[in-house]
């Protein structure tokens, strides 16, 4: 992660940046697509990496995007040199760091989507990768750091206003459909395929409470299982499919015909049927993966998670990944030496107390635009805008993002081990060198050196390995 920019990158202003998509399928098309499209005199995708054919087409119809730059792999996409300015990376989870890989060592700068690895093998992988990038900004889509509502959040705890952090209750709650649409039926309820439940899920969330400590954690430990989605939980006489007439369909609340077949056409429904007339939606269910009974699935990765770390300086957070709330949501209570701060991301509700004051403080955060909480097109536009700049790249926040799949990385040790897990310890698996690089790159203050307390201190220190 180089902080030189070499002149050959350097933009003129007027011109719109060139990028091109890696993944054409829902985020592909939304953020990305949908931010080039419109905002074309700062933004043009000219090149498109899909393999299904019909997705392919498509975007490329949208975006204009001649035959030549048109390609099923990105082996296809590779061999044509360097092809545009930057690379979005919208790929499944299990591409993001073999399809990254080649963009780095040509130059481009990147924005890949979360998770950036699906374990530490890759992770390390990648991080070593990024020592030889020259000039190149490198992110990761943690977009929430971007939303108006947790950028507030950051600035309320950056300018001390609860004093110093103390402790932090936070939760992410995908509703229970959600849970089912997308960790029981669909893309993310296979480990192998993608990765654990907290990683697909929650790095998002470990990402903002490492932005908001600003420091390593010292331990952290985790419970979790897969509870409800079982075979052995399935309601006597449950068929494979909801479609094959579920004598509990009328209670059920994941009966796949009420979630897929009402009035809503848009998100998640979209996801089952590119066509979205009621006989093509109900033909994807009795065929395809979003009409089997939520018991009866090949999934395998957690419906529910606890995860408790101690960051540096004591602070200590209790963090909960559920599967069966009744919204999508975040909600957290951090307080502070001089005051509280609570929220719930969905609501745009904000509620800030400081001590003595006996009265807390409502804030109305809300945000109407979609694509979490305006969270996704601010940082597609923070990034063009750095990249824009010509400013030296600041890779701070990939930095932190790795540091954040660390954190749940470790904390699945912990789960599978039964044991708290030492940060260093575990860190340090992907070399001892390595670890330092990637602690001072997150951490610009921190000693990694330990200190009396046995972990990386806080402060000033001689960068030793
Ligand atoms: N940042 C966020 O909040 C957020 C939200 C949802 C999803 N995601 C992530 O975005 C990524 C894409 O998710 P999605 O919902 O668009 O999935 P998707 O399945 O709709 O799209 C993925 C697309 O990639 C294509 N593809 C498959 N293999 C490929 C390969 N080797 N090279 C290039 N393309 C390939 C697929 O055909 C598909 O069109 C995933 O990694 C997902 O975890 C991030």
């Amino acid at each position: 992660m180089s902080p030189l920019v070499p002149d050959k990158m350097k933009k003129p202003r007027n011109k719109p940046l060139t990028a091109i998509l890696i993944g054409a399928g829902q985020r592909g098309v939304q953020p990305f697509g949908a931010y080039a499209r419109a905002n074309p005199d700062q933004l043009k995708i000219v090149g498109v990496v899909e393999p299904n054919d019909q997705r392919r087409t498509r975007f490329s119809h949208d975006h204009n995007i001649p035959a030549s730059h048109q390609f099923e792999n990105v082996q296809a996409m590779y061999k044509n040199g360097k092809l545009a300015d930057l690379v979005f990376n919208a790929s499944p989870d299990r591409f993001h760091v073999s399809t990254t890989l080649p963009a780095i060592a040509m130059g481009y700068h990147i924005l890949l989507e979360k998770p950036i690895a699906q374990n530490m093998e890759q992770l390390t992988a990648f991080f070593r990768a990024t020592q030889s990038a020259v000039g190149q900004h490198l992110w990761v889509m943690h977009e929430l750091r971007q939303s108006p509502y947790f950028k507030r959040v950051k600035q309320l705890i950056s300018s001390k206003t609860i004093g110093d952090l103390v402790t932090l209750l936070h939760t992410e709650s995908p509703a229970y459909w959600h849970m089912a649409h997308s960790y029981v039926r669909g893309n993310w309820s296979i480990e192998a395929e993608n990765a654990p439940f907290l990683i697909t899920k929650a790095c998002h969330d470990l990402d903002l409470l490492t932005w908001f400590l600003d420091r390593p954690a010292n331990q952290i430990q985790s419970f979790g299982s897969l509870t409800e989605f079982r075979t052995e939980n399935a309601p006597p006489g449950a068929p494979e499919r909801c479609t094959d007439g579920c004598p509990v369909a009328a209670t059920c609340p994941y009966d796949a015909q009420r979630l897929y077949l009402g009035a809503n056409t848009g998100w998640p429904v979209s996801v089952i049927s590119s066509d979205v007339s009621v006989a093509a939606r109900l033909k994807a269910l009795q065929t395809g993966p979003y009409g089997r009974c939520v018991y009866h699935c090949d999934n395998d990765v957690l419906d529910h998670q606890i995860v408790n770390i101690e960051f540096e300086e004591g602070v200590t957070v209790a963090f909960t990944l559920t599967g069966h709330g009744p919204e999508n949501t975040r909600k957290f209570a951090y307080d502070g030496t001089r005051g509280h701060l609570s929220g719930d991301f969905e609501r745009g509700e904000l509620t800030h107390w400081e001590y003595p004051h006996s009265v807390p403080q409502m804030m109305d955060i809300s945000c109407t635009e979609s694509g979490h909480g305006g969270g996704d097109s601010a940082m597609i536009e923070a990034f063009l805008n750095a990249v824009k700049s010509d400013a030296t790249p600041d890779n701070r926040g990939l930095a932190q993002g790795l540091y954040a799949h660390i954190l749940g990385f470790a904390a699945e040790e912990s789960r599978k081990s039964g044991c708290v897990v030492n940060l260093t310890h575990f860190g340090r698996e992907m070399g001892a060198a390595l670890w330092t690089k990637l602690l001072q790159a997150a951490f610009p203050g921190i000693n990694p050196n330990l200190g009396q307390n046995g972990y990386p201190t806080v402060g000033s220190g001689s960068p030793g390995v």
